[in-house]
């Protein structure tokens, strides 16, 4: 037996200014290609509302009442997929590249904190494997370079003095709820390596849950990146493949904030299906065995 679910008509006029208001809350334009998924997702919304009309529909999300629904509907158009060690050769440029030369650079300045942002880190993938790639480098820096300090027995993960913080970030709660609670299916495991589950994760059921001492590394944190105001002060920010979902306007208007949130000459990782070329001057490329990462260029005061 086939159920067709009635379809509420949706107007041009309409779908005009709900796609303003997504652009508006979030930043995410869904242009001719990506309007069919827009309708879809409005229909199941209004369907869920027990609603019959469009306008009625923008009405109560423009509402104070409606803020509820606003974040629903947002969490229904964003689009959640990530994994593990996603983007292999842009990892290996951050850990053995990138990291090595910070952690050089600021242990020679005797500054011991490094922080790195995952702005839109959906179910928590990209966050964790930030957090193992960080433990396992300041494990082999230090075989090779001890620490002039007494180390405590058993090995921390991050040797003292040193303090890593990883912010992770999304708009999506439901996302941000799964990423804290780091509970990972086989299938989700896939690109994890035996060693690494071994270090980092212990089993629950059929499950892999993060090992506390790793999580604790990983702060979780609601913020929309069209917000005037983001976290400031970090090394290394990753925000892969969330600015494919802007349009050009916004794409820059991030790019600019992600200068001001970073430290000088600090690092801005993006997807590899994006690009800072024509968006910015605020940043200069390094291309290194097939991975890119943009570096924050000072200008004399
Ligand atoms: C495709 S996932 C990418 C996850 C991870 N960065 C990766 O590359 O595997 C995109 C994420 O960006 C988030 N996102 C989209 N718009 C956002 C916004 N305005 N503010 C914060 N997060 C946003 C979505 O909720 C989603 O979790």
């Amino acid at each position: 037996m086939s159920t067709t679910l009635t379809q509420v008509p949706l107007t041009e006029a309409e779908l005009k200014l709900l796609q303003t208001l997504v652009y508006q809350e979030c930043g995410m334009y869904f242009d001719e290609r990506r309007a069919h998924f827009l309708r879809d997702r409005l229909q199941r919304r209004l369907r869920v509302c027990q609603m019959d009309s469009f306008y009625a529909y923008y009405r109560l999300l423009t509402s104070r009442e409606g803020k509820q629904e606003l974040t629903a509907l947002l969490e229904n158009l964003t689009v959640n997929e990530t994994s593990f060690f996603r983007i292999r050769p842009q990892l290996d440029l951050f850990q053995k590249v990138i990291l090595e030369e910070t952690l050089k650079r600021k242990q020679e300045r005797r500054d011991w904190a490094l922080r790195i942002w995952s702005a839109g880190c959906s179910t928590g993938q990209e966050p964790y494997t930030l957090a193992m790639l960080v433990c396992d480098a300041m494990a082999y820096y230090y075989l090779r370079n001890p620490l002039p300090f007494e180390m405590p027995t058993p090995k921390p993960l991050i040797p003292p003095p040193w303090k890593v913080e990883i912010l992770a970030s999304d708009i999506n709660y439901s996302a941000l709820l799964a990423a804290q609670q780091g509970l990972y299916t086989e299938q989700q495991m896939d690109a994890v390596e035996y060693t690494t589950r071994l270090r980092y994760f212990d089993k629950v059921g059929d499950k892999y849950t993060i090992k506390p001492a790793l999580k604790s590394l990983v702060q979780f944190d609601f913020h929309n990146l069209k917000a005037e105001f983001l976290p400031r002060g970090n090394d290394m920010i990753f925000c892969r493949n969330v600015m494919i979902y802007f349009d050009e306007a916004e794409q820059k208007r991030l790019i600019d904030k992600f200068h001001r949130c970073l430290q000088p000459e600090g690092y801005l990782f993006v997807g590899h299906a994006e690009s800072l070329f024509g968006l910015t001057s605020k940043f200069h490329m390094i291309h290194q065995n097939n991975a890119t990462v943009y570096q924050r260029i000072e200008t004399a005061p």
